[in-house]
């Protein structure tokens, strides 16, 4: 997924090539990155990331763990831990918990799992990355005032609509982004439903085609 503060471009959690939802539709040689976010280590937010920071000169922000992995391949990083934050150019970043694990491919540790907020210059973003519904998140209106919570909603691996609806007013956002859906069997949902569960909570739940956006 990508966020365009300002004129920075912010990418999250890149898994493309092995994406078959995503790959025909999106060349990574044409993915613009100043900023490569990365909530954990699994294969399927980090793939891309490698690639896309050798190809553009992205600074990978990330927990310690994997911010060393991608030191070590030459790549530029900033390496945070829960609970942190950063001014970066374009914005307060947090590093923030979530309940998921966090290996590389191979099996190397990739530190604990987080989420990111982002406080931008205009619009505040919540990204939880993979995770469980959980009473942290109860913490992030004590700081921020969100404009935008990106959530999974896939079940299975993360949380599923129920427990997005419940994190949306935990985190005291009513429009939720939902992500972490569709890519693979175990967490194909239903659109429609979906939405019309967020709707009768009053809330928003917005679903993007792949390659598609939307404005804060
Ligand atoms: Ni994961």
């Amino acid at each position: 997924m990508g966020i365009k503060i300002g004129d920075i471009n912010v990418l999250v959690d890149p898994f493309i090539t092995g994406n078959d939802l995503a790959k025909d539709k999106i060349n990574i040689n044409d993915l613009k990155a100043d900023y490569i976010l990365l909530t954990h280590a699994h294969q399927d937010h980090t793939l891309d990331a490698e690639e896309i920071a050798k190809n553009t000169g992205a600074v990978i922000v990330s927990n310690f763990e994997i911010a060393n992995h991608y030191e070590e391949k030459g790549i530029e990083v900033h390496p945070m831990n829960h609970g942190g934050n950063w001014e970066f150019e374009f914005g307060k970043v947090k590093y923030v918990n979530a309940i998921h694990t966090s290996s590389f491919p191979d099996g190397k540790y990739g530190g604990q799992p987080g989420g990111f907020v982002i406080e931008g210059e205009h619009k505040n973003i919540y990204i939880a990355g993979d995770t469980a519904l959980t009473m942290d998140m109860k913490l992030i209106p004590h700081h921020t005032t969100l404009d935008l919570a990106i959530l999974p909603i896939g079940d299975n691996f993360t949380m599923g609509v129920e427990d997005a609806i419940i994190a949306s007013d935990f985190v005291e956002c009513d429009k939720v982004l939902g992500c972490h859906y569709d890519t693979f069997g175990y967490i194909e949902i239903d659109h429609e439903e979906a939405k019309r569960k967020f709707f009768d909570e009053g809330k928003d739940l917005m679903l993007l085609e792949i390659g598609g956006s939307l404005e804060l």
